[in-house]
């Protein structure tokens, strides 16, 4: 018998299992997988690795903007998807270590929940039962897969990828459709475009990096355009099929030829097969339905991470695990969904939180919009030698506090956090007037904007 039982070790499962051991729970973490979940073994984590080796080998090439030089740059793409393979080991075998000191037990199997009786709720894995007080449900969620004609048999050949094979192709491909210019496309265009290959992304909207602010979607768009990427906008992808992507666009069906196809339209909670039925969970959408507490409709049952289908990030599953322990242990807690930080990791990288011009639009607040070169850092300028970044700072005019942040430029991915406790904390522009920040830093750029 536990006190908790976690389905999903990913991040909102084995942060949360940590914490509950911490606070006294006998707590048992199931996992089908890897621990670590979607986020390190085949997300976050091994994109980042990638990207990294791809920045290098980006800098390599424009090194002479910066009076170095030395024999051609290469990049052995193997080498890259290898040394991933180490980090993400490395990783995953550290959190195994964190929860055993922490002791929980970890269970490698798949969970489904069978029923709730008298002493709790009963979870079956590999033929076993176990008997749990209470469950937090971390399941997280995977690609979505829309029933567009020939991709489950591109699936199956291997043309078509979803995020987890694409991260160990064994070759650069020559061509590549991207389908979806999300978070995923873009970071994974970005990588190909770097190595050398043909890219396209299509996206259905008109624009790429979905709520990301209009103006610094642009401007990515545009960096990337200039650097080979084509993008085509308004496209609705009729077939993947034959080593081949067909879309349509202003009634006009077109064919891109392809080594490969990326498909990163979107992420799916993952609820089906997991027993929510049998103890009448309620799901909207496929999501399991919670409060800001992190309560489901199921007295004793919790749900954390992409299952829930509300903000499907791993730095927000970590706060929604630790969120529903509190609130088990007693703590009242609750999350601030307004204040979560955003990253793309492109190069520029793209950074965001809180508001953004076009959500004030919508929502009719009247804000101020100041949008500040990154270039009034000197650091920046230093060290960007085509760089054109910017801050873009949003301020409600009824309060004077600091609503939205968005950055584009290097660094951006950590300044953000600094942005999001102004937001957090609602800091009002003379708040952060009288910080002192650090010189010569990108990140004072923020302080300036607070003078416009
Ligand atoms: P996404 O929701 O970010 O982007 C999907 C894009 O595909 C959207 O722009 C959508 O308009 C487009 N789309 C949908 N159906 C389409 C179709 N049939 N044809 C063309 N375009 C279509 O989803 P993505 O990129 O798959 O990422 C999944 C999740 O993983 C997201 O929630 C994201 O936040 C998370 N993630 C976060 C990262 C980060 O924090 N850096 C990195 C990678 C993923």
């Amino acid at each position: 018998m536990y006190d908790l039982i976690i389905l999903g070790g990913g991040p909102a499962g084995y942060n949360a299992a940590e914490r509950a051991a911490h606070g006294g729970l006998k707590t048992l973490v199931i996992e089908e997988r890897a621990l670590g979940g979607v986020c390190l073994n085949e997300g976050c984590i091994p994109t980042k690795t990638l990207l990294y080796s791809a920045k290098i080998y980006d800098y390599a090439k424009h090194s002479a903007d910066y009076g170095v030089t030395f024999g051609s740059a290469s990049i052995d793409h193997n080498f890259v998807v290898e040394r991933k393979n180490k980090v993400v080991k490395q990783l995953v075998s550290g959190i195994g270590a964190k929860l055993k000191k922490a002791g929980v037990e970890v269970v490698n199997a798949t969970a489904a929940i069978k029923e709730r009786n008298a002493d709790g709720f009963v979870v079956t894995a590999a033929d076993k039962e176990y008997v749990g007080k209470q469950l937090l449900i971390c399941t997280g969620s995977s690609a979505a897969i829309p029933p567009i004609d020939g991709l489950k048999d591109s699936l199956a050949s291997g043309f078509a990828l979803t995020n987890r094979e694409v991260l160990d192709l064994k070759e650069i491909p020559k061509t590549i459709v991207v389908v979806g210019g999300g978070v995923i496309g873009l970071e994974m265009a970005s990588y190909f475009n770097s190595v050398g290959s043909k890219v396209y992304v299509l996206e259905m909207l008109d624009h790429i990096a979905g709520a990301t602010d209009g103006e610094i979607s642009k401007m990515l768009q545009k960096e990337y355009a200039s650097r080979g990427v084509e993008f085509i906008l308004g496209a609705k992808v009729t077939s993947i099929k034959d080593k081949a992507v067909s879309y349509e666009k202003d009634g006009k069906v077109s064919k891109l030829d392809a080594d490969y196809a990326l498909v990163s339209i979107g992420r799916r909670p993952r609820t089906q097969g997991i027993g929510c039925e049998n103890i009448g969970l309620k799901l909207e959408r496929g999501a399991i339905v919670t409060n800001e507490y992190g309560k489901t409709n199921v007295p004793g049952v919790w749900a954390a991470g992409d299952v829930n289908g509300k903000s499907m990030l791993a730095h927000t599953a970590y706060r929604e695990g630790e969120v529903c322990i509190n609130n088990i242990l007693g703590k009242k807690d609750r999350i601030n969904y307004n204040s979560i930080p955003s990253v793309i990791y492109t190069n520029p990288e793209v950074a965001s939180v809180g508001e953004t011009s076009e959500s004030c639009k919508a929502k009719g607040i009247d804000a101020k919009i100041d949008t500040v070169t990154l270039k009034y850092s000197g650091r920046y300028v230093a060290e960007n030698e085509h760089g054109n970044g910017v801050v873009k700072i949003i301020t409600d005019k009824a309060h004077n506090n600091i609503i939205g942040v968005h950055i584009y430029g290097t660094y951006a991915s950590e300044i953000i956090y600094g942005a999001a406790m102004m937001v957090e904390t609602e800091m009002r522009v003379a708040d952060v007037q009288k910080l002192v920040f650090p010189h010569p830093t990108v990140c004072e750029v923020i302080r300036e904007a607070m003078f416009m």
